[in-house]
């Protein structure tokens, strides 16, 4: 499916493709929604949201609920393991299912590459993709940008070091489709075999060095659990080579920032004295996830 198609179907699978004006139109949202006075309001109220989460998460699916919850929704939350795809049913059955009772939208993370964008196809109520294989996770990058304007003021101009393995991550992704499309230049820096080729024609590989010279240093997690095997051969020699020490923070520009989706392995991509160190948005980023998917859940319910 399309962007266009999906953006028909009110579907949010993914930031490659949306205009400046829409991302920038969610930021300015999350923004009225951060001041807002009140906790709970009763914008979508009488509005079921299902929770469908295939995979593990801690930030997104709370934070998702509490957006629902601020936004006066009903909230449904699916777990897979004490769902009856323990029995064996499908993907699709299970969506489908929620789908028959009458919700209203479906906040979805999976892991199987390929299954978001065919349920997208079938599936009449509204999607949000939280998480899908290593292709997006929107709302993470919309809160990392959101972050980033917040600290700089402009997202134009900025560049961004996206450190680590760019290979399996989705969140790589969302923040170079948002990030170009905002006016800012995006860098990779990774080992070989954590290189994503298809992305070398959209933004270069650069060494530690070069990386470190940016305004934001976004590291990200090595994602042991989709690794094949010996591809990390010890987290201490992966720490050496790409990992941000204190004598690497040192070496960063005084107004940059460091920033990581979290969860983080410390003391293997990050130091656990850099984790909230003074120049780590690592908190702050979590706490704008709320704001950004109370901005995405409005828009695909109105
Ligand atoms: N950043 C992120 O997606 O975290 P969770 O896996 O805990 O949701």
């Amino acid at each position: 499916m399309s962007i266009v198609e999906a953006r028909a179907t009110k579907h949010f699978l993914g930031l490659k493709g949306v205009s400046a004006s829409e991302i920038a139109s969610i930021l300015d949202r999350a923004a009225y929604w951060e001041q807002y006075p009140t906790k709970v309001t009763n914008h979508l109220q009488g509005k079921f949201t299902a929770n469908l989460f295939f995979e593990n998460s801690t930030r997104t699916r709370f934070s998702f609920e509490l957006a629902q919850k601020r936004l006066g929704a009903e909230v449904l939350n699916f777990s897979a393991a004490e769902s009856s795809v323990q029995k064996g049913e499908s993907i699709y059955d299970t969506v489908r299912t929620l789908e028959s009772m009458g919700i209203d939208a479906g906040v979805i993370r999976l892991k199987p590459i390929g299954v978001l964008a065919e349920l997208a196809e079938r599936i009449k109520v509204p999607l949000i993709n939280a998480g899908d294989g290593n292709n997006e996770h929107p709302t993470q990058a919309l809160l990392d940008l959101y972050t980033m304007r917040k600290h700089f003021g402009d997202l134009k101009g900025l560049t961004v070091s996206i450190i680590g393995d760019i290979l399996h991550s989705r969140v790589a992704r969302s923040n170079l489709w948002a990030l170009q499309t905002m006016g800012a230049k995006v860098q990779f820096c990774a080992p070989v075999n954590m290189q994503a080729p298809e992305l070398a024609e959209h933004a270069p590989y650069v060494s530690f060095e070069q990386a470190l010279a940016a305004d934001v240093v976004m590291m990200l997690r090595v994602q042991l659990e989709r690794h094949e095997h010996g591809m990390l051969r010890s987290a201490e020699e992966y720490r050496e080579h790409y990992g941000l020490t204190a004598e690497r923070v040192a070496r960063m520009a005084p107004h940059a920032i460091i920033m990581h989706p979290a969860p983080v392995n410390r003391n293997v991509e990050i130091d656990d004295e850099i984790v909230e160190h003074e120049k780590s948005k690592i908190f702050t980023q979590i706490a704008n996830g709320v704001p950004i998917r109370m901005a995405v859940i409005e828009r695909t319910l109105s």
